[in-house]
């Protein structure tokens, strides 16, 4: 299937690994032109070389101002974005009797008002053009709770009401708003978890961790014009980690 992204510009945020860049390599396997954010400068330039990617910013996410100026410089060297992938890092495990203030603000400005202050300088252009794709990679914790990731499960099942609400404000100006929930999968967040493989099978019916790639080609079609009809949506990709319907 031609998904005809050629043309297409692609901002992806904390793509310097992981998932995010597995989505970045995935849109550029497709010909488009891809903007790459994380905070280290050094990792950006050697992924940009390494995988053929085209701009990369670096820019601290939980800084809401970063942001926005990341959105800023993406659409300064590319004209425009058709697709924004607001991936960012994943926050810190805590019970919530151990979740300091500290932490519900930078997990809030990452997780929301920095993408929220974003996407009010990506939507304006994205509706005169009648086309655009905002795609949030949450987490199963956003359906179900995953013990001790307070901050990600309150703020992501939060997420996902905002995004059907916006869902429905854009539809008719061909934006989509869609949410990529990802289970358990391998990249250098989870490899750092050294989970043992009889975890992994209690844990995953498919008895093995996701590869971020499985994750990357989804988006690829959900940024694509052929996924026009299908907004206000949350997939995970897990598995069948998440037990609920
Ligand atoms: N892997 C999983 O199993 C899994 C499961 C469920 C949900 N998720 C969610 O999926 C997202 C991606 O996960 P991942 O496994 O790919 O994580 P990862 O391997 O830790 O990669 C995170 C990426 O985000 C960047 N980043 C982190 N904090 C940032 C910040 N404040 N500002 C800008 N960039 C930042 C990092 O680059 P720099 O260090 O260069 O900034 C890196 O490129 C996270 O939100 C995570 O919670 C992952």
């Amino acid at each position: 299937m031609d998904l005809n992204l050629k043309n297409k510009k692609i901002l992806v945020w904390g793509a310097s690994q992981g998932i995010g860049l597995a989505v970045a390599k995935s849109f550029k396997a497709e010909g488009a032109t891809v903007t790459v954010v994380s905070r280290s400068e050094e990792k950006l330039k050697k992924v940009c070389q390494e995988n053929n990617l085209d701009h990369y910013i670096a820019a601290d996410l939980s800084d809401v101002s970063s942001g926005v100026h990341s959105v800023e410089q993406a659409i300064k060297s590319m004209g425009h974005i058709d697709v924004f992938v607001i991936n960012t890092g994943g926050p810190e495990k805590n019970s919530f009797e151990n979740v300091k203030q500290s932490q519900w603000e930078i997990d809030f400005k990452s997780l929301w008002l920095t993408p929220c202050e974003s996407l009010k300088k990506v939507l304006p252009k994205m509706k005169e053009q009648n086309f655009g794709r905002i795609l949030l990679v949450s987490s199963i914790a956003a359906k179900e709770p995953l013990k001790d990731l307070t901050t990600s499960n309150g703020f992501r099942a939060g997420l996902t009401g905002l995004f059907k609400s916006m869902s429905n404000e854009y539809a008719e100006f061909g934006i989509t708003f869609n949410i990529l929930c990802p289970g358990y999968t391998n990249t250098e967040r989870i490899q750092n978890l050294n989970l043992k493989q009889e975890v992994i099978e209690s844990l995953v019916p498919a008895k093995r961790l996701g590869e971020p790639s499985e994750l990357a080609n989804l988006a690829a079609f959900l940024g694509s014009d052929k996924a026009a009809y299908i907004t206000g949506q949350q997939i995970c990709i897990d598995g069948g980690a998440n037990k609920g319907f």
